[in-house]
């Protein structure tokens, strides 16, 4: 049976922005979040408190933070790989924060600098000051079907990362297709590995759409009983450690999705797009969207 209703987590001003060639200035990304919000978005990455050396594209995050329209009922939520990173993040004022592990070595190495143990390990103060601070904490495990330095990850892998981020007190842990190499039978694999340990409402999918199967894939995980989906809109995003993997699978075209499921989200399809046309004509490019592109040509 397919859920009543999805929660949708915007990873667009984040995951979505953070692969470009050129950096977006704060003030853009703020007015993305804001038009966002106003969508009905209730969920949504407003930016990473990472090196800048690293990803400079989310270089600034703070005064993304502190120039947004803050909504009551919203979660603005930031990835904080360390110690320091939920340090600014709380200084920022996110009121969520996200760590971000790999099943495989290789990503892990390439992303965070750091093997997949000594990641955890990171992360155990990380979880203690949001404690403190009653900031929950999401959980990432990219690499769920392959990934781009070790080849195939099995579902066993991440079953273990997600069981570790689940028992460390991350309240919800979101499966990475980074590569988008997924497809509906094996993201049903690794989401029962997953469900073995850890119960299927604390975890979401988050699948890129390199080679076109995202959907598929989330309609496959809402058979499983999964609720929580990540998107970008316009299609936005990759990951500067993946290279050739695209953007994430595009809000535009969940949302489509879910009304055609009668599965309710509380966006409103009209101000999504009002959210595309704008961070499109800012970057200059062509949505990835095909719901965008079908009811709004830009
Ligand atoms: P490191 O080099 O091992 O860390 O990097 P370090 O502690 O040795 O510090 C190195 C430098 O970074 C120092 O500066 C630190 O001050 C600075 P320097 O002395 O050289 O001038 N630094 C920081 N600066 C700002 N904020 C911080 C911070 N920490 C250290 N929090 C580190 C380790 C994790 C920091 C680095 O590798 C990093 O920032 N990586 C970012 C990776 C990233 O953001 N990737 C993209 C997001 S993940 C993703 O997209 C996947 C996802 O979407 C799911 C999916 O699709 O699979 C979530
Ligand atoms: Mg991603």
């Amino acid at each position: 049976m397919l859920p009543d209703s999805v929660r949708i987590v915007e990873v667009g001003a984040r995951d979505g922005l953070q692969n470009l060639p050129t950096p977006v200035s704060p003030e853009i990304r703020a007015q993305l979040v804001d038009l966002l919000s106003q969508s009905g978005l209730r969920h949504i990455e407003t930016g990473s408190f990472v090196s800048p050396k690293s990803v400079p594209q989310m270089a600034e995050s703070d005064q993304v933070f502190q120039t947004i329209y803050r909504q009551d009922n919203v979660v603005y939520a930031a990835l904080t790989p360390n110690l320091r990173g939920m340090e600014d993040a709380l200084k920022a004022g996110a009121n969520e924060a996200a760590v971000f592990a790999s099943a495989s070595e290789g990503f892990s190495q390439k992303n965070i600098n750091c093997s997949i143990a000594e990641s955890l390990k990171r992360f155990e103060p990380v979880m203690e000051l949001a404690k403190q601070h009653n900031i929950p904490v999401r959980g990432y495990v990219s690499c769920i079907i392959s990934c781009p330095y070790d080849g195939e990850t099995t579902p066993q892998q991440v079953a273990e990362v997600t069981k570790a981020l689940y028992q460390m007190g991350c309240y919800e842990v979101s499966l990475g297709d980074t590569v988008g190499t997924g497809t509906p039978l094996r993201v049903k694999k690794v989401l029962e590995a997953c469900n073995r340990n850890v119960p299927m409402e604390h975890l979401a999918a988050h699948y890129h759409n390199t080679y076109g199967q995202a959907l598929a894939n989330i309609y496959a995980s809402l058979e499983e009983g999964l609720a929580v989906v990540d998107s970008a809109v316009a299609g936005l995003g990759g990951c500067p450690y993946a290279p050739g993997a695209s953007g994430n699978v595009a809000t535009e075209d969940v949302l489509y999705l879910m009304e055609g499921l009668n599965i309710k989200t509380g966006i409103q399809m009209d101000k999504l797009l009002k959210a595309a046309t704008f961070i499109c004509k800012q970057l200059g490019i062509r949505s990835r969207s095909s719901t965008g592109l079908a009811l709004k040509p830009h």
